[in-house]
């Protein structure tokens, strides 16, 4: 499926709110948004605040939100070498299309090309998130870190969490730089 991706502007918030509160994000540890809880995230700057921007996918041909990535940890301005995360939401009926490995590639070469001092660019998931750890290793990113029952879910249970990273020389050089955990 033919993706494209825009910058989320005001005039979209009720998209967002709708798109994002109508999901169920198994993996999260909140997996249900109410509008809400949305509404208050959306006034204290969590989608477009310092350090956070907003992205939506949708089809190529459609202007109807089918994704969301939302970017974070920027730090203050172009220059800021605060190293950035990011989350990923696709709409459930899309998900194991190839979405995920298109848009995280998209947003990588966002992120390295618009902001010259990020070095790295991470981002953790749970244990079991298979699709987004395959989408991880596809665009590059490398499994740094792994921690142990660190990641609640709705109910109180608690589950391993992984963190993955890619480096700037890494997607310049298009290579996996391995990560030594014996040093
Ligand atoms: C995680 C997510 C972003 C991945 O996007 P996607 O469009 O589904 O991913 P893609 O289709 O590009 O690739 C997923 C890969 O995982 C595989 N996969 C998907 N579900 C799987 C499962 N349950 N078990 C094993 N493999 C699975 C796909 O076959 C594909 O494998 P491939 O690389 O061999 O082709 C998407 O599934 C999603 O939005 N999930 C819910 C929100 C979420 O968990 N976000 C991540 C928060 S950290």
């Amino acid at each position: 499926m033919e993706i494209r991706i825009t910058e989320f502007r005001s005039s979209e918030k009720d998209q967002l709110i709708k798109f994002l509160s109508s999901g169920y994000w198994q993996f999260h540890s909140t997996p249900r948004i109410s509008k809400e809880k949305l509404e208050t995230q959306y006034e204290s700057g969590y989608f477009t605040g310092e350090g956070c921007r907003t992205f939506l996918i949708k089809d190529k041909n459609a202007d109807i939100i089918i994704g969301v990535m939302r970017l974070f940890d920027l730090g203050n301005g172009k220059d800021d070498d605060e190293t950035p995360l990011f989350d990923i939401k696709i709409k459930e009926e899309l998900r194991g299309k190839g979405i995920g490995k298109q848009a995280l590639k998209w947003l990588t070469d966002f992120v390295f090309t618009n902001y010259p001092n990020k070095l790295r660019f991470e981002a953790t998931t749970r244990i079991d998130n298979i699709a987004m750890r395959k989408v991880f290793e596809h665009c590059g990113f490398m499994k740094e870190a792994h921690y142990r029952l660190a990641w609640p879910d709705a109910e109180g249970n608690r589950y391993d969490c992984t963190g993955y990273a890619i480096l700037r020389s890494d997607w310049l050089n298009k290579t996996k730089t391995h990560v030594n955990f014996d040093s």
